[in-house]
């Protein structure tokens, strides 16, 4: 699948999740915790308005659980309650509804003051592509969901997934385009593997994401490849020597020795996006 996000593209998207906002009490902003900003949307601020919101950091397991931390420190600094998740295991999946609920407090206070009993919390999750999204509503719905059909003033064909009595999500999510125009977020979405690899070639992808990874994870790729990977970040013959090293190492020669720069990109990709150097977090607060 790839995205074109063009501005026809862009308006429809902002309207479809405009339209959705009218239906929610809260918005639940997914980010992949590796690259918090990079996986933002640049107008998310505009765009939900000031509904109350939850973010959350999703695949966490790939994340190094320091930075991954300090990101929620950075949210809270910035007014917004950050949570980090494993879609995929479900791993704190069950924190999410006491946190909406913790952000609705004021306003069921004043509900159950006026004798009405509250109604479940109704929930729109919103992020950018293979960010982890429907991972997400599978995971929160269960087996037990159930698709609670049309509510009036719904779009037609819109379902609320009941995932327990306390909360409602829509079912579909709200999807968001990236800041791509920008190339460093493009390298680390790329890296990610938020975007296909058809945008940019795997040498340049893993050649900036080395960059990006040196100061904080040399001893993690080092360990890895058994490669020296203490060099400066600014060094790139050192990045390409790097790279050509661990195509040496596994096995990655073209004719007359030399090493297939594509292929030992393509090796040191798949085991960044796995997890296989380590838990590595692309961005720092
Ligand atoms: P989307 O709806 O936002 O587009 O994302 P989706 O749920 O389809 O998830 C995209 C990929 O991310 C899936 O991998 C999914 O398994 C993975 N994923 C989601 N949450 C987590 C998580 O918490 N941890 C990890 N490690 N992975 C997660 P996939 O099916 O293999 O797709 P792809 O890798 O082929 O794109």
């Amino acid at each position: 699948m790839t995205i074109q996000w063009f501005p026809g593209h862009m308006t429809r998207a902002r309207r479809q999740i405009e339209e959705k906002l009218k239906l929610i009490d809260v918005a639940i902003e997914l980010l992949d915790a590796r690259i918090p900003l990079s996986s933002r949307n640049p107008m998310i601020d505009t765009i939900l308005k000031g509904k109350p919101r939850l973010v959350l950091l999703n695949k966490q397991d790939l994340a190094d659980p320091r930075a991954t931390a300090e990101w929620v420190d950075y949210f809270k600094n910035n007014g917004l309650e950050a949570l980090p998740i494993d879609a995929n295991s479900g791993n704190r999946v069950k924190e999410i509804v006491p946190r909406c609920k913790e952000l609705m407090a004021a306003k069921i206070a004043q509900q159950i003051k006026k004798g009405i009993k509250p109604r479940p919390i109704r929930a729109l999750i919103v992020g950018i592509p293979n960010v982890g999204k429907s991972t997400l509503i599978n995971q929160l719905a269960g087996k037990k969901a159930a698709v609670t059909g049309d509510k009036p003033g719904v779009t037609k064909g819109q379902q609320w997934i009941r995932t327990n009595d306390d909360l409602e999500l829509l079912d579909t999510p709200g999807i968001l385009w990236p800041k791509f125009e920008d190339q460093a977020v493009g390298v680390r979405l790329a890296a990610t593997g938020a975007i296909r690899d058809e945008v940019l070639h795997s040498e340049d992808i893993v050649f900036y994401a080395i960059r990006y990874m040196l100061p904080q994870y040399a001893k993690e790729l080092s360990e890895r490849y058994d490669a020296d990977a203490s060099f400066d970040p600014n060094d790139n013959e050192a990045i390409i020597g790097f790279m050509e090293a661990v195509g040496r190492k596994r096995g990655c020669l073209i004719s007359g020795g030399r090493v297939d720069l594509e292929k030992a990109s393509n090796i040191l990709l798949r085991d960044l996006r796995d997890g296989k150097i380590g838990r590595i977090t692309l961005e720092h607060p």
